[in-house]
């Protein structure tokens, strides 16, 4: 493999790592309520930011069928009652105790994206939030997603990224198997699908510490005809 793209690939993690990051992100789940950062957060408010964030408008789900991958219990699936179909994955879906109710249309899976059980092309619009850095092998996950994408279909990416002095500090951060910088992001992802838009957002969060940049990324599927501007990069 050449040297640039060996740099490019994400590190691979044991299975067990990945058992153990689930683990945290469960018991996470169990007592968020009861953290100060998410007290009083208003989680349909939450997500028409995020959108917002990619330069999108709430309408841009209207009569798609929706993929939300590694949905969690709140996931933004969840809020697009306009979708025509929406169809959650996520490999603790089940164990979630608590979950919102998802209106039919719909699909709930409980499996991981590198292994999608889904029909390739088959999916207008995948979102994936705040999961590509939690999975046991993110690129797996990117090429999964690009197969079920229809050939214009579009996929909205955000992880939490991580300023690159920051490096030495990462195996402190748990709950992240994987850590990316803003650009380290981008070329994961560029890799796989055409960007369309890449926003870096900071955000202040009082705990935890690490979770202070998050990063958007806007894609149509790898060789589409979608004719939007390229990627766009905004520190
Ligand atoms: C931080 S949560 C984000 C949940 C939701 N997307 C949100 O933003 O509220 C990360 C989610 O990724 C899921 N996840 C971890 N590994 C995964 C994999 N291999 N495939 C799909 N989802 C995965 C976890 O189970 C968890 O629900």
């Amino acid at each position: 493999m050449p040297d640039a793209l060996a740099r490019n690939k994400p590190k691979s993690i044991t299975k067990a790592r990945w058992h153990e990051v689930q683990r945290l992100e469960l018991d996470f789940w169990n007592r968020w309520t009861t953290l100060l950062p998410y007290q009083n957060l208003d989680i349909p408010s939450y997500w028409r930011q995020e959108v917002a964030h990619f330069g999108e408008s709430w309408g841009c789900f209207h009569g798609l069928r929706v993929l939300d991958v590694g949905c969690g219990p709140f996931g933004l699936i969840h809020f697009l009652d306009h979708a025509a179909e929406r169809i959650r994955v996520d490999p603790l879906l089940s164990q979630y105790g608590q979950k919102l109710f998802l209106q039919s249309p719909q699909l709930s899976i409980s499996a991981v994206a590198e292994s999608l059980p889904l029909a390739a092309r088959s999916i207008d619009l995948a979102i994936c939030f705040n999961a590509l850095d939690h999975m046991l092998d993110p690129q797996a996950a990117l090429d999964e997603i690009a197969r079920v994408l229809r050939p214009h279909g579009s996929a909205l990416f955000m992880i939490h990224t991580f300023a690159a002095w920051l490096r030495p500090f990462f195996w402190i951060d748990r709950i992240h198997p994987h850590h990316y910088t803003a650009q380290s992001f981008a070329k994961l992802v560029g890799g796989r699908f055409r960007i369309e838009r890449c926003e870096t957002v900071r955000r202040h969060f009082d705990i935890p510490p690490a979770k202070c940049l998050g990063g958007h990324l806007k894609s149509g599927h790898r060789g589409s005809l979608q004719n939007r501007p390229t990627s766009r990069d905004q520190d």
